[in-house]
């Protein structure tokens, strides 16, 4: 199934609509052109080069606390842990710890990068539908707060682990079961993960299994459950779904419900607000939990994707078959949103939002990238105004699942990202070099 988000506005938007994509406080100067975090972005190219991940720090740090604040008011003793696959970058991490979130990891990579960051390790959730040896071990030295168990193998290897600990007995390690509640919401199926068929969590009579098993076990403590349907969800019901399914399994003191809130990639786009969204959830929660029990959730995309922007520069412009390519200095290499899953992004001349020269709609366009293959499509189907070789061209929500999928293609260079506040950029990430490009290559 191909995302609904991938058509093209039928007709050009106006700027205030193309700037509503925008982090929130994202303006624009007298001259027409953006400013994010209070940046131009013709400075912003100057300084860092291009393509660059901007990030809107204010509008991170708010985000996290309509997220954290709006939680803890609907359900005390609650935690909001930030899903790091979306953006696992040491200066995210810091930012989102010091904002008080916990964090759900996948793998020692993004255990190790927590760590580095300062994360608490009780604040650590660990998950991974195949976590090796050394990953657990990693994880139960670090002292993580909870392990997300998604098979019987993590079992025994978790027992084995606990029963090796040298010197007097170790505590016992918090689990929670990840439950497959066969719920199948409205995504891409590449981003689907509740289903029955799933590779992740356990159908409910194996949760079952599990939990009994858990619950005989002295090294292991059982704290509850977890379930997470999937990803770019834009409708409430499906959540609710997955909580009446767990609910099924009997009364534990943890819940984590996951993450999974679509982000608004498009004009089209209308996914819940943060608030309506953890209505729903914590009413499903006040209705069929306990109601002592500690509700976690595991917002990844719809924390992160709406702070980023994309900034390109562009470097031809064809018009050709009816078709005017305006290509661009990045694309799949930092961008695979689009090849994977089909999901449509909005573009802009990041210098004429406001000013198109003439006054006229813009000029439809494919903002295509610089890669080999004809997939590397940015955004198809935009109207730009006037589109120049030199132009910047602005890609916004881009602040999930880009940095952690950039890859390098056509040995392209991944970006640097670059935290922009109160009119001041600072890069937390640099580009990388040839130099980095060779590093690991042996003689
Ligand atoms: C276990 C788990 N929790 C949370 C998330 C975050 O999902 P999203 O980024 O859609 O919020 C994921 C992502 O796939 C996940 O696998």
């Amino acid at each position: 199934m191909a995302l609904a988000t991938t058509a093209a506005a039928p007709v050009p938007p106006s700027p205030d609509a193309l700037l509503g994509l925008f982090p929130p406080g994202t303006t624009t100067a007298p001259d027409g052109g953006l400013r994010i975090g209070g940046c131009p972005v013709t400075e912003l190219a100057a300084r860092h080069g291009t393509p660059a991940l901007l990030v809107d720090e204010g509008a991170l740090r708010d985000r996290a606390g309509r997220y954290a604040d709006g939680l803890a008011a609907r359900r005390p003793d609650a935690m909001v842990a930030f899903a790091s696959k979306a953006f696992p970058c040491t200066a995210v991490y810091r930012l989102l710890a010091e904002e008080g979130l916990g964090v759900d990891v996948a793998g020692g990579g993004e255990l190790a990068l927590a760590l580095a960051a300062g994360t608490d390790p009780a604040q650590v959730i660990v998950h991974g539908n195949a976590k090796t040896e050394s990953y657990l071990r990693a994880a139960v030295e670090a002292g993580v707060g909870l392990i997300v168990i998604d098979n019987f193998d993590d079992i025994d290897r978790l027992e084995h682990l606990m029963a090796q600990a040298p010197g007097p007995r170790p505590r016992a390690q918090g689990v929670l079961v990840r439950v497959t509640p066969d719920v199948r919401p409205d995504t891409h199926e590449a981003v689907t993960t509740g289903q029955r068929g799933s590779k992740f969590g356990l159908l409910l009579p194996q949760a079952r299994e599990a939990i009994a098993r858990l619950r005989a076990s002295s090294r292991l403590r059982l704290d509850g459950l977890h379930v997470h349907i999937g990803s770019q969800i834009l409708d409430t019901e499906p959540f609710v779904r997955a909580v009446a399914a767990v609910a099924e399994l009997g009364r534990f003191p943890v819940y984590d419900l996951g993450g999974g809130l679509g982000a608004r990639y498009t004009y089209d786009d209308r996914p819940p607000t943060v608030e309506a969204y953890l209505d729903a959830l914590t009413a499903a929660a006040d209705e069929l939990l306990p109601a002592g029990a500690r509700v976690i959730i595991e917002p990844g995309r719809s924390l992160v994707a709406e702070s980023g922007v994309s900034l390109y520069r562009v470097v031809t412009v064809k018009r050709s078959g009816g078709e005017t390519f305006v290509a661009v200095d990045g694309g799949m290499g930092d961008n695979l949103e689009v090849p994977l899953y089909g999901q449509r992004f909005e573009a802009a001349v990041a210098t004429r939002v406001r000013a198109p020269a003439d006054g006229a709609p813009g000029e439809r366009c494919r903002v295509v990238g610089r890669h080999c293959e004809s997939g590397d499509v940015l955004s198809a189907g935009v109207y730009l105004p006037d589109p120049r070789p030199g132009d910047l061209i602005a890609v916004p929500v881009t602040g999930a699942y880009t940095y952690s999928l950039a890859n390098n293609y056509n040995a392209a260079r991944r970006p640097p990202v670059v935290f922009c506040r109160d009119g001041r950029s600072r890069p937390v990430v640099r580009r990388e070099t040839y130099a980095d490009l060779m590093r690991r290559d042996l003689p």
